[in-house]
This record gives C-alpha cells, sequence and structure tokens, in this order.
C-alpha cells in the first residue's frame, strides 16, 4: 500500500509502486478531473500538484509521491484558484475542454509563484500544456484577468 495525501485527505492505494499517478486518480479513487492526452508528459493534460508544484501524473509513479501532498483539479481551493476558474469561466476559455484541468493546474502554481505574470512567463510556464482547440489567447487573456482581481 502507498499512503498519499489527495486533496486534503490521507489515502491508502493498493496499486502497484509503478504505477502512474494518473491511473491510480482516476481508476482507484475515481478523480476524472485529471485527464490522459499523451501518456509520455508531452502534452499536460494529467497535470496535478505535488507539494504545490505542477507535475505530469501520467509519467510519476505512484511511490514517488509516497507521503507528499497531491492536489487535482477537484480539490483546487483559495483564492488564487478562485481567481483562476472565474476568469476561465468569464472568458469562456474551454472550447471542447478536454485540456483544460491540466491549463488550470498550471495556471494555478504559475499565479501562486507569480502573481503578475508577463507575456512571456505566461508563456513560458504554460508551454508544456497543449490545447487542440487552440484556445492559447484566452487562457493568456484569462491568467492576466486572474492577475488583476488577485492584485485588487
Ligand atoms: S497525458 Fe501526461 S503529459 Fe500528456
Ligand atoms: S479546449 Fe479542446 S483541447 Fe483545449
Amino acid at each position: 500500500m502507498t499512503q498519499l495525501t489527495i486533496n486534503g485527505e490521507t489515502r491508502e492505494v493498493a496499486a502497484d509502486p509503478d504505477t502512474p499517478l494518473l491511473w491510480v486518480l482516476r481508476d482507484e479513487l475515481g478523480l476524472t478531473g485529471t485527464k490522459y492526452g499523451c501518456g509520455v508528459a508531452q502534452c499536460g493534460a494529467c497535470t496535478v500538484h505535488v507539494d504545490g508544484e505542477p507535475i505530469r501524473s501520467c509519467s510519476t509513479a505512484v511511490s514517488d509521491v509516497a507521503g507528499q501532498t497531491v492536489s487535482t483539479i477537484e480539490g483546487l481551493s483559495g483564492k488564487t484558484a478562485e481567481a483562476v476558474m472565474t476568469a476561465w469561466e468569464t472568458l469562456d476559455v474551454p472550447q471542447c475542454g478536454y485540456c483544460q484541468s491540466g491549463q488550470v493546474m498550471s495556471a494555478v502554481a504559475l499565479l501562486t509563484a507569480n502573481p503578475k505574470p508577463s507575456d512571456a512567463d505566461i508563456d513560458e510556464a504554460m508551454q508544456g500544456n497543449i490545447c487542440r482547440c487552440a484556445t492559447y489567447v484566452r487562457i493568456r487573456a484569462a491568467i492576466h484577468a486572474a492577475a488583476k482581481t488577485l492584485e485588487a
């Protein structure tokens, strides 16, 4: 068994220690907001936070996060997360929506580390999150809008 803290709760998971965290989240814990895109750390759809840092859960063994704090889109809370989610809704960012939980997780991590990012900061922080619907312009605008809300 591997013990993890997920969205504030301590959970024991039975999966083999080499199992990617993504499959533990989705299949064992029912947290299906985290998506499978590529499986090889190239698209960002599976992004979650481990101790506040964005990581690709498709390429992280569950044993690598034993004892650490994992947050998924279902557990996002706090003023930065709220500002991001409100901006996403106000600016109608998603198209098909598939990539968006990963986008939001990366955006929250960015604004937590850097509350007033430049366009270049945003591009750098978000470059690992691919959107096949090309919502990049709205994502950037929503991050700026969330930063403004947090500034007020
Ligand atoms: S599914 Fe993990 S980066 Fe694509
Ligand atoms: S909104 Fe469709 S892949 Fe990003």
